[in-house]
């Protein structure tokens, strides 16, 4: 296969190439990234001098420079977007500009050059929120309500996605996935954040009272599902990928963390919470377990332990994220 990965460089376009390369070495891979502040091509240093291997750094809104990747490959598999909920609450310019132009210009290429297949990595945050005391989970008939820039963004591009295969016959597959967490996460996400505040002895800020609830979902268990849906998935069809959590508030999270680097819930900071914050989410993955066969390798304890291991193990890959641009981010979104 010949894959054009938009986003390669982000949290996870980069395990994906990691373990498609690890695991198809004969394919060719191309990462088109902005390498914006989420996009750290250190990620993928030890690909450097993989002849199967390329890096073009550029927009997925350039017409010109997508047009001319998307003729050299037979798969497109689209990461690339602004990801983070609050970055879009203080500045949702960019986020419809990434995820819906951005998303709209791909498509036409890969129509234009008649891909095999264009997968598109989407979020559960389309469907809105549920309530932390509801039962009932998101699935692929659940209707969309998204409450955010981002998710409204997001929603945005599913719908295009869709209207390109019913309209063009674009051989399209789309997955919405839960929280992601595993290595190379920006820190500004909630479980990084915990764990690199906590080696740093600092305090771990938490929304309003910490009860909402997320389904997480192990990064490497998603490039399987992305992996599965490539090689089984019908074109048209969208599948719902989530994790082994039963319903764990934000807070529980936290204490795991505490408990798991042997420090104090002394450390937990409440803090303001996130405007129009999503109580929960909680996702049906049925579909791409019992049409394909997928399911996540192991449960969230077992997931996090790994994970809370490789920030220990990698302080440089962080540190270097957490400079001063990145100390100007917190004190805009914390220090309130
Ligand atoms: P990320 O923010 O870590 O990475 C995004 C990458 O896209 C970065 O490398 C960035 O430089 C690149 N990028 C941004 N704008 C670009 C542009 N205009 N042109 C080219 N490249 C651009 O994101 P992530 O967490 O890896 O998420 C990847 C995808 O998965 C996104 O589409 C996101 O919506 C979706 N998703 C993420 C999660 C999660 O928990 N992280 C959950 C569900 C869905
Ligand atoms: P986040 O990792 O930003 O993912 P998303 O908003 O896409 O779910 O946040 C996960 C949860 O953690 C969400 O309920 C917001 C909460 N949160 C905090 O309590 N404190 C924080 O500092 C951050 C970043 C998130």
């Amino acid at each position: 296969m010949n894959i054009l990965v938009t986003g390669g460089c982000g949290f996870i376009g980069s395990n994906f190439i990691l373990y498609w390369l690890k695991r198809y070495p004969n394919d060719f891979v191309i990462n088109l990234d902005k390498l914006t502040y989420a996009g750290n091509p250190q990620n993928l240093s030890s690909e450097e001098n993989n002849s199967h291997y390329k890096f073009v750094k550029g927009d997925i809104t350039d017409d010109r420079l997508v047009d001319e990747l998307i003729s050299k490959v037979d798969t497109v598999v689209h990461f690339a977007a602004e990801s983070h909920v609050d970055r879009s609450i203080s500045g949702p310019s960019v986020f419809v500009q990434t995820n819906v132009l951005g998303t709209e210009i791909l498509l036409e290429k890969a129509v234009k050059h008649k891909v095999k297949r264009f997968h598109h990595i989407s979020t559960d945050e389309v469907f809105g929120a549920l309530k932390t005391s509801d039962t009932s989970k998101f699935s692929e008939r659940t209707n969309y309500n998204p409450r955010s820039p981002y998710s409204a963004s997001k929603a945005g591009s599913d719908h295009l996605v869709r209207a390109f295969y019913h309209t063009y016959g674009l051989p399209t597959t789309i997955t919405n996935c839960s929280n992601n967490f595993g290595p190379f996460q920006h820190p500004e996400k909630l479980i990084p954040l915990a764990i690199t505040n906590l080696l740093e002895g600092k305090k771990v800020p938490v929304y309003g009272k910490g009860n909402q609830i997320r389904d997480w979902l192990y990064v490497e268990d998603h490039c399987r599902a992305i992996e599965t849906v490539l090689q089984k998935g019908e074109a048209g069809q969208t599948y719902c990928v989530g994790g082994l959590t039963e319903d764990i508030l934000n807070l529980e999270v936290i204490k795991l963390i505490i408990k798991l680097l042997g420090k104090s819930e002394e450390e937990i900071e409440f803090v303001k919470d996130r405007p129009g914050h999503d109580e929960k989410y909680s996702i049906d993955w049925s579909k791409i377990k019992n049409e394909l066969g997928w399911k996540p390798l192991h449960s969230f304890e077992e997931w996090l332990k790994i994970t809370v291991e490789w920030y220990k193990e990698h302080q440089e890959w962080w540190k270097k994220i957490k400079n001063e641009e990145w100390k100007r981010y917190y004190q805009r979104q914390y220090d309130q």
